[in-house]
């Protein structure tokens, strides 16, 4: 999978590709993830990207022509088949978007700063606006780290254990059940014995009931569909 990330603050996204999964991802060849400056594409003087809002009012917004110059450059080596855009205003980012991403081949997402990317940009080029909640980042580029490090690790072949995303919190829309490691007792405090039966259906069943409880008590909502 190919992952190309539009960006002001490229630098911003060096750092979270490059160790533990996401690394290994790229290490094996099954997730490419390329950060393209966008004030390489600007025929502004100074390298400017951004301008004054028509109608007045702070803030400045990306200009139209940078985005539309770096994205044209890339469709003509690659078919994009999303084209996203983070924004606080978009759908909600969860795991099911991830999941359905995680079947593309190729995606493109642009990173906003500032008052946002002018809207005529919006209407004809971007496929879908993403958030990953409801607050307001300086910028898109953590939120492109986080939406590329939920899709990376889905990829088959990523993660060591195949089956370890699909006990993932989420992914059967429960939230994971908990997990102990050694010392088994640590300042008197033990681990629940089910866990030391060696009955691998009773686990099973005592993960599944913890994953149910723990989601009624936190997550009540999800347990809805
Ligand atoms: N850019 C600024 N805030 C954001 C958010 N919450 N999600 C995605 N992109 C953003």
């Amino acid at each position: 999978m190919q992952i190309d990330i539009i960006s002001v603050v490229p630098d911003l996204l060096t750092s979270p590709f490059a160790h533990s999964i996401m690394k290994r991802a790229a290490d094996k060849g099954l997730l490419t993830v390329n950060v393209i400056n966008l004030r390489e594409h600007t025929t502004y003087a100074r390298a400017q990207v951004d301008d004054y809002q028509f109608g007045g009012g702070a803030g400045m917004v990306m200009m139209i022509e940078p985005l539309v110059n770096a994205v044209e450059y890339l469709q003509k080596t690659t078919r994009y088949d999303d084209i996203i855009y983070l924004t606080p205003d978009g759908e909600t980012f969860n795991q099911k978007m991830a999941n359905s991403l995680s079947l593309k081949k190729n995606l493109l997402m642009i990173c906003g700063h500032y008052k946002g990317i002018d809207q005529r940009f919006r209407d004809h080029f971007i496929t879908t606006e993403i958030s990953i909640g409801d607050y307001v980042l300086s910028g898109g580029e953590l939120a492109a780290a986080v939406l590329t490090d939920a899709i990376g690790r889905l990829l088959p072949g990523v993660l060591n254990d195949e089956s370890s995303a699909l006990t993932d919190s989420f992914q059967d829309n429960l939230l994971a059940p908990p997990v102990y490691t050694r010392p088994e007792v640590f300042r008197e405090m033990g681990i629940p014995e089910i866990l030391k039966s060696g009955n691998h259906k009773k686990i099973e069943e005592w993960r599944y009931e913890q994953a149910v409880e723990r989601t009624r008590d936190r997550r009540p909502d999800l347990l809805k569909d």
